[in-house]
């Protein structure tokens, strides 16, 4: 998988569904990451750098219709092309690693699967935005929906626009994530999310250690 990445460093990427317990694992990677004596670059989506984050303050609060599915899309993409020019490509130059809390599967998820924006136009943002930048593994934390959103709910914070959007949204976002996975097992994996947090970071470390040859001191 190494050999085919466009850049120096690696990019790893977090997605799933509300309430998942993605940041708790993408805190256990990183800390896992760093106790190699690799430098890591630990960020998120939307937001990851200053113009971006004061983007998402525009995204994830307010009422669930105050953007249609087609603005949320450029705005999340406007919002990536300044992380990626500020944040990870700088990084992934250097040699760091990047991991991310959600990156562009998410805009095919929630805009496209779940908003009904096309995909073939995603795709043609993608390729202008993102190009090259791909992520080399992208690790979709997947339970089921009710479960993820009652999780979502319980937290109660502001940034809850997109938990709004009722369970038929997030069934469609679901099975989004799983079809994109089924595309390219090379560089996806599916981690069943509704276990002990001990268990699923086990799991995920297993399988990063299994994708890149480098931390197996080959
Ligand atoms: P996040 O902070 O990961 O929220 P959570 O921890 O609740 O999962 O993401 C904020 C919201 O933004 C989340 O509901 C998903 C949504 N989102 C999109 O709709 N499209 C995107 O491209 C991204 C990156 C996020």
């Amino acid at each position: 998988m190494n050999k085919l990445s466009a850049h120096q460093g690696r990019f790893i990427v977090f997605e799933g569904g509300e309430g998942a317990g993605k940041s708790t694992q993408v805190k256990a990677l990183v800390a896992k990451l760093r106790a190699q004596g690799l430098e890591v670059v630990q960020t998120r989506e939307p937001g990851g750098s200053p113009g971006a984050e004061a983007l998402r303050d525009l995204l994830v609060r307010g009422d669930a219709t105050r953007w249609s599915p087609m603005s949320e899309l450029l705005m999340m993409y406007a919002a990536r092309a300044d992380h990626l020019e500020k944040v990870i490509r700088p990084a992934l130059e250097r040699g760091a690693w990047v991991v991310c809390d959600r990156f562009a599967d998410s805009s095919r998820a929630y805009q496209g699967a779940g908003g009904g924006v096309a995909p073939a136009f995603i795709e043609q943002v993608d390729e202008a935005v993102v190009g090259h930048t791909q992520p080399d593994l992208v690790l979709v934390l997947d339970m089921p929906v009710e479960a993820g959103l009652r999780r979502a709910h319980s937290r109660g914070d502001a940034e809850n626009r997109f938990e709004s959007k009722g369970v038929v949204f997030h069934e469609r976002l679901r099975a989004g994530f799983l079809k994109r996975a089924a595309q390219a097992p090379d560089r996806y994996r599916v981690i069943d999310a509704d276990r002990e947090i001990e268990t699923i970071s086990a799991d995920i470390w297993s399988h990063v250690h299994g994708a890149f040859a480098d931390l197996r001191g080959v």
